[in-house]
């Protein structure tokens, strides 16, 4: 989800969330090796080519990874291509400012180490990783990882960037859930510094270790996790959001003033409500639902509020639809 959560958790929460993770970090984890040799990744594979895949297919080549992009038709490809292409031109002004020739070069490279491709099984055959980033349901996800166990080597590491599905999950769709875990990339991908990095109870330390590498040669910053609702960074911001929200329906203050409390206040670059429009107040509200249904979040941190319900029931879903808290001139335009 939050691909807004970006500012904040850069601006704020940084320096909390890595003491946080160490210390959860404990020995209820296997430290057990896989029966497969530790391996390091040269290729990989990225199911997806949306705003989250194409990014990270885009990190992941411009740091020297082989890598396949897949999504089910050639428009959504081209979709992908454009985002990268457009995403790396900036890119490449911002490293060689002065220099047209070492610009192209950039790009040229870059786009020469990603292959595209519709055939999931072809395109799973030469994977050290497969990255996971389709659309957000559960089924669907455990199907393509159903299909994926049968054909990728055994070696294969598998991965997935869901924002709110238990890994332990989508991991039940494969024989190999100690070669299973998660890798939470962050929103725009190419700027967002932070990937959560989620273990379950069966996934070996020679695969955590593998993806934590992987980060780290991709240029991230790499914080732990156990997995469980939100991770670190939307645990933290959605019982945020939704208490603003009911500060909001008591009369207690307005969206305005609660957004530059928080701002000036507490150091937040947005406020909560700046923050649910960008998120987009359906994307917001499908997160809570589905943590209250599952049970693993305190109830009252979840508790439904009728404003949002009432917003998403109006189709005012933040910028997206041009009408949130705010309104924005034009969908998805600015205040
Ligand atoms: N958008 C965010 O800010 C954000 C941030 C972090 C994590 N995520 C997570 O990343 C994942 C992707 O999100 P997104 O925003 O990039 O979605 P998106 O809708 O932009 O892209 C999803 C892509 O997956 C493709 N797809 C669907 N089924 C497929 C299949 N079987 N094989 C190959 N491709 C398939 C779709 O055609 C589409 O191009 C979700 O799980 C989401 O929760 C999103």
């Amino acid at each position: 989800m939050l691909s807004a959560v970006r500012r904040v958790a850069t601006a704020n929460s940084a320096s909390l969330v890595r003491p946080l993770a160490s210390m959860h970090m404990t020995s209820s984890f296997s430290t057990s090796s896989s029966a497969y040799a530790p391996i390091t990744v040269k290729n990989i594979t990225v199911f997806g080519s949306g705003l989250m895949g194409a990014g990270i297919v885009q990190v992941a080549a411009q740091n020297a990874f082989d890598v396949t992009m897949v999504d089910l038709n050639p428009e959504a490809l081209k979709k992908g291509q454009d985002i990268i292409t457009s995403s790396l031109k900036r890119v490449a002004k911002k490293q060689f400012p002065e220099d047209a020739g070492k610009q192209k070069e950039f790009i040229d490279t870059t786009m020469a180490r990603i292959k595209t491709s519709t055939d999931s099984e072809a395109a799973a055959k030469n994977a050290d990783l497969i990255v996971e980033a389709i659309v957000e349901n559960l089924k669907t996800k455990q199907q393509l990882f159903s299909l994926l166990d049968k054909v990728a080597p055994e070696h294969t590491l598998f991965c997935s960037n869901t924002s709110s599905l238990p890994i332990e999950e989508i991991a039940k769709a494969t024989k190999r859930t100690d070669r299973f875990g998660g890798l939470h990339f962050f929103n725009p991908v190419p700027q967002m510094k932070l990937v959560e990095v989620i273990r379950t109870d069966a996934t070996s330390q020679d695969s955590f270790d593998a993806l934590l590498d992987v980060c780290k040669r991709m240029k991230k910053t790499p914080v732990s996790c156990k997995d469980t609702p939100g991770f670190i960074v939307n645990r933290l911001l959605v019982p945020y959001m939704m208490e603003s929200l009911r500060i909001v329906e008591r009369g207690e203050a307005t969206p305005e003033d609660v957004d530059t409390a928080m701002k000036l206040g507490a150091g937040f670059p947005m406020g909560p409500f700046e923050l649910a429009d960008f998120v987009g107040l359906d994307t917001m509200k499908f997160i809570v639902d589905g943590w209250r249904k599952e049970g693993k979040v305190d109830a009252n941190l979840v508790a439904p509020v009728k404003l949002l319900d009432e917003l998403v029931a109006k189709g005012d879903l933040g910028r997206k639809s041009g009408q949130g808290f705010y309104p924005y001139g034009g969908v998805g335009g600015k205040k």
